[in-house]
């Protein structure tokens, strides 16, 4: 593929009515979200959405999300709303929470990967709404990076992945959550939460007593298939190697600095992911700062941004501080797991 790609910011004239007209002719168009950018094409339109998966090299068993800007174009989408979903819908759409359920027939099988539920998302973005709107049509978008890379939180990281090989990027600036939404299975009686993200667990149990996690989230177990197919993948990657070290934070400076002269000592390029407590602890060259461990969601909104610089400034071994697995940290540590390829140390 080698498009000429179009780059607007969204405030500038007619470029979401362009973004629209170039979804219903079967375009890919990158859009903001609140969590990532989305690489979005007309989800009723097969042959758009294998262009997605070609543009981003994407595993044809990995599904996608589909996109609305309104409850009301649900109803096409799926065959059955339960009660669980409508619950979710009505505290938290629009925002960051992606809703599995029995699919309808017009579902392309290509979005679904053969599955019998889909997964739609209601963004908290006005500008990704609003193209949607004027589309009139639902979209499938997953994260607009190449398939294996962090996702994409700002349009440098967009192009650096998809230029030419999409027809437009919209330029709506930060994301500001992230990380991407959580993705709850809502076809039964209780909830089931297949990827962590910023609608968490705490805030699920605000509107239902009971709430489970797909026990493959936080482990790497080659036993336990995950029931979020794109949870399989080693994903997130930086370039380099990451390891995570856990536990005590005393203890986890006293490991990372251990480390770090280990690697330098053997001619490798070592950089630290660290927090605002502690980043004086360590040696300023290659530190990175992921935010305050008081402040988790400034954690959540800088991680991939961060993994992605550490690509641009080379080096062969990341050295990471665990973040608490509540709240938010539950989202934060999936994706640095992952990262690392389930490198864990704890101390
Ligand atoms: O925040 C987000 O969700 C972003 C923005 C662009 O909306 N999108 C995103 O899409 O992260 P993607 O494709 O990178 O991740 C979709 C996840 C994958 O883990 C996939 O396996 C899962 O959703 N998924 C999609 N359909 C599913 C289904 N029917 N059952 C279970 N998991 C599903
Ligand atoms: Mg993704």
């Amino acid at each position: 593929m080698n498009k000429k790609t179009i780059i607007k910011r969204a405030d500038e004239k007619d470029a979401l009515k362009e973004a629209a007209s170039l979804l219903k002719s079967g375009g890919l168009v990158v859009i903001p979200t609140e969590t990532v950018y989305g690489l979005g094409a007309n989800a009723l339109d097969a042959r758009a959405v294998e262009n997605i998966f070609k543009a981003k090299g994407r595993p044809s068993d990995n599904p996608l999300i589909v996109h609305i800007s309104d409850i009301s174009e649900l109803n096409n989408l799926v065959k059955n709303i339960t009660n669980t979903a409508k619950i979710a819908m009505d505290k938290f759409w629009p925002g960051p929470l992606t809703l599995v359920m029995e699919k309808s027939d017009i579902i392309p099988n290509i979005i679904t990967a053969g599955l019998d539920t889909v997964a739609i998302r209601m963004p908290d973005n006005m500008v990704a709404r609003q193209i949607i709107k004027l589309a009139g049509l639902p979209i499938a978008a997953p994260s607009a990076n190449s398939s294996g890379k962090p996702s994409p939180t700002n349009i440098e990281h967009v192009i650096e992945d998809l230029d030419s090989k999409v027809d437009m990027i919209i330029d709506g600036g930060k994301t500001i959550v992230g990380v991407e939404s959580t993705v709850l299975d809502v076809t039964g009686n209780i909830p089931m939460i297949l990827r962590p993200g910023d609608v968490t667990r705490e805030d699920l149990l605000e509107v239902f007593t009971q709430v489970e996690e797909d026990i493959s989230i936080m482990k790497d177990d080659k036993d336990i298939i995950p029931k979020s197919p794109g949870q399989k993948y080693k994903h997130y990657s930086p370039k380099a190697n990451m390891r995570i070290i856990t536990g005590d934070l005393g203890n986890i400076v006293v490991r990372i600095n251990q480390l770090e002269k280990i690697y330098r000592e053997k001619g490798l390029k070592v950089g630290i992911l660290a927090t605002a407590e502690t980043m004086d602890k360590y040696k300023e060259e290659n530190l990175l700062i992921l935010g305050a461990r008081k402040n988790p969601k400034e954690i959540a909104a800088k991680l991939f941004f961060l993994l992605r610089k550490f690509d641009k400034m080379n080096v062969d071994i990341i050295l990471a501080e665990g973040i608490e697995e509540i709240g938010i940290g539950r989202a934060i540590m999936n994706r640095m797991k992952k990262a690392a390829g389930f490198d864990i140390e704890k101390v």
